[in-house]
């Protein structure tokens, strides 16, 4: 089975839990692809690539319990963000796409003006220039002028802007309901089925 990367890039914006849970998510789906058949069509193999901030290493420990030596062992590869030589950082690099999870404001005036001086950014720049799928948890509250400015940019551009809101019609009960909906909707971009997400199904 081909194995398709998926590159994850963490900032430091509010939300570390929620690339926790997706990082475990894709773990899980990874292990399951590997428990079927190869025949079977409609799994991929998906490998992920983390590239996360010095940022997102404070709000991991703010907002978690998980250690970074934990984080890394979630992921399948994991990138110094200094390396702007890594694979993620050429168009020639194979990906399924990538997403900014969280998305700090710092991040998206990064990414909107092609400022690439890190791996996450200049990965999130390829993303872009080669057409493939850029997913923005972009985090903050309220958004300011210039950051509506920006996301509005990046839409116009391309990458789908999905920020961790909340929602009520599913009925969550704790704070992890409301990071698995918001997973389930991130995962939905890449045609994944996300753990315990439940959908609109129509009124009854
Ligand atoms: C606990 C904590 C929470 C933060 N939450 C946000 C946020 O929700 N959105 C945001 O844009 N920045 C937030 N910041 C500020 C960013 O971390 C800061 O702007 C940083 O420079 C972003 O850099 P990075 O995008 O390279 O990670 C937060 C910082 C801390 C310490």
């Amino acid at each position: 089975m081909e194995k398709k990367r998926l590159i994850i890039g963490m900032s430091g914006a509010s939300g570390a839990p929620i690339t926790v849970e997706l990082l475990r998510q894709l773990r899980q789906y990874r292990e399951n692809a590997q428990n079927i058949s190869s025949g079977a069509e409609a799994i991929q193999e998906i490998e992920t690539h983390l590239i996360y901030t010095k940022g997102a290493e404070m709000t991991l420990k703010q907002e978690t319990d998980c250690s970074i030596e934990e984080l890394h062992r979630l992921a399948d590869v994991v990138y110094d963000n200094g390396n702007i030589g890594a694979g993620p950082a050429s168009g020639s690099y194979k990906t399924l796409g990538m997403i900014v999870v969280p998305c700090s404001m710092k991040t998206v005036a990064g990414i909107v003006s092609g400022y690439s001086d890190n791996l996450l950014l200049r990965a999130a720049d390829v993303t872009l220039k080669e057409r493939r799928k850029l997913v923005l948890v972009a985090r903050e509250c309220p958004l300011g002028t210039i950051h509506l400015r920006n996301l509005y940019e990046l839409s116009q551009m391309g990458a789908v802007v999905l920020p961790p809101m909340l929602s009520y019609y599913n009925h969550p009960q704790t704070v992890e309901d409301c990071t698995r909906h918001i997973v389930g909707k991130i995962l939905d971009q890449f045609g994944i089925e996300g753990q315990e997400f439940h959908r609109w199904t129509g009124e009854e």
